[in-house]
């Protein structure tokens, strides 16, 4: 169905904690070394919350800055749409949190939960909106406190994460704009849910006495297993949106694929056959930060003029659920 009208990424905004650990940190809380985690990852640093911040907090900072960006209020905002799995609670979802301090209400607000792709989910949900002529202005946020998830008994996945949002207005444009959302591409496998999960605190398995002793409420991760499927799923999604929209690989300009792990990254860049100078690379400084990647190191590279207006960018991402997707856009 052709759509009604076509939107635009019309200002973006990131907010990261102060709080910086590097890998020699780690060094000394796990048996652990800078060597492994930098050769194994690419990972250098990280940021941690502080003790009295939440995700509201942090999609919150990240939302002004992209209202600015945008040259919006808050009361211009039609929806509100957070991609998180670490809330401030199951509920109320983080977005009624994030639009109660924005200062607005009355418009739709809901989370949407789809792992580390949850802003590319929450980008294309916000498309549709845009695209029957519906709402306007729609606020995008991916966020996440993954600190809270980890397990400090895993080694093997503790090292990995970090604390971070990213926000995008998604914005109606005039017909004669270049800049425009030219496709977005979703899809899920749940018989891999298992890989990759927080155990407790749902109905499956309620929070007891039991389940905080085995560390039930942290993120529990088959991570050679899901390597492989990062690389598979984030390759499809890529070569499915390129086929639709008739475009080799080489028109694109800027690719900014999910930052789960340096090596994932680098083997999705070989499949596809882009030049590595074309991909967007963030994960030292910030490490995983699950739906917040993408928004994140689409910031910096708009902030630091990288990515310029009329250049065709690729964002992709895989995550929980297994959920992968891909948005295709024209600054
Ligand atoms: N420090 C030192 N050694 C370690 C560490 C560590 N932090 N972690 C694991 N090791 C050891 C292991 O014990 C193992 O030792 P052994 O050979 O003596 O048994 C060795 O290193 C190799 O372990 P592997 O697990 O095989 O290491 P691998 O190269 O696969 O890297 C990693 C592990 C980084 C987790 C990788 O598999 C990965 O990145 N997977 C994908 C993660 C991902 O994409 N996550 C995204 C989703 S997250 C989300 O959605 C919220």
């Amino acid at each position: 169905m052709n759509p009604l009208y076509d939107a635009k990424i019309a200002g973006t905004g990131k907010y990261v904690p102060k709080k910086i650990v590097n890998n020699l940190d780690l060094e000394k809380k796990l048996d652990t070394s800078d060597e492994w985690i930098r050769t194994r990852t690419g990972m250098w640093e990280r940021r941690y919350k502080s003790e009295d911040e939440a995700s509201s907090d942090l999609a919150y900072e990240a939302a002004l800055r992209a209202l600015e960006a945008a040259n919006l209020k808050a009361k211009d905002l039609d929806m509100v749409v957070v991609g998180t799995i670490s809330p401030d609670h199951s509920f109320p979802s983080t977005a009624c949190i994030l639009s109660k301090k924005l200062g607005i209400k009355d418009i739709p607000a809901f989370d949407l939960s789809a792992g580390c792709s949850g802003f590319i989910y929450a980008t294309s949900v916000a498309l549709q909106f845009i695209s029957t002529g519906n709402y306007k202005n729609v606020l995008v946020v991916g966020v996440e406190i993954l600190t809270t998830l980890i397990n400090w008994q895993d080694r093997g996945t503790a090292v990995l994460f970090g604390d971070g949002a990213g926000a995008a207005i998604l914005t109606r444009t005039e017909r004669n704009d270049v800049s425009k959302i030219l496709d977005s591409d979703l899809s899920s496998d749940g018989t891999f849910g298992e890989l990759l999960i927080q155990e407790a605190g749902g109905s499956r398995c309620p929070a007891s006495i039991e389940s905080v002793k085995n560390n039930k409420h942290t993120l529990y991760m088959e991570g050679n297993k899901i390597f492989k499927l990062a690389v598979r799923s984030m390759q499809a999604s890529c070569e499915k949106i390129l086929k639709r929209n008739n475009l080799d690989i080489k028109k694109i300009d800027w690719l900014i694929p999910h930052q789960a792990n340096f090596r994932i990254i680098e083997t999705l860049g070989k499949k596809l056959h882009i030049d590595s100078g074309k991909v967007i690379v963030t994960i030292d400084k910030y490490a995983n930060t699950s739906s917040s990647t993408i928004p994140i190191a689409l910031d910096e590279a708009i902030k630091s003029k990288k990515i310029r207006k009329g250049d065709l960018v690729l964002l992709v991402a895989f995550g929980a659920g297994l959920t992968s997707g891909s948005i295709l856009l024209r600054f």
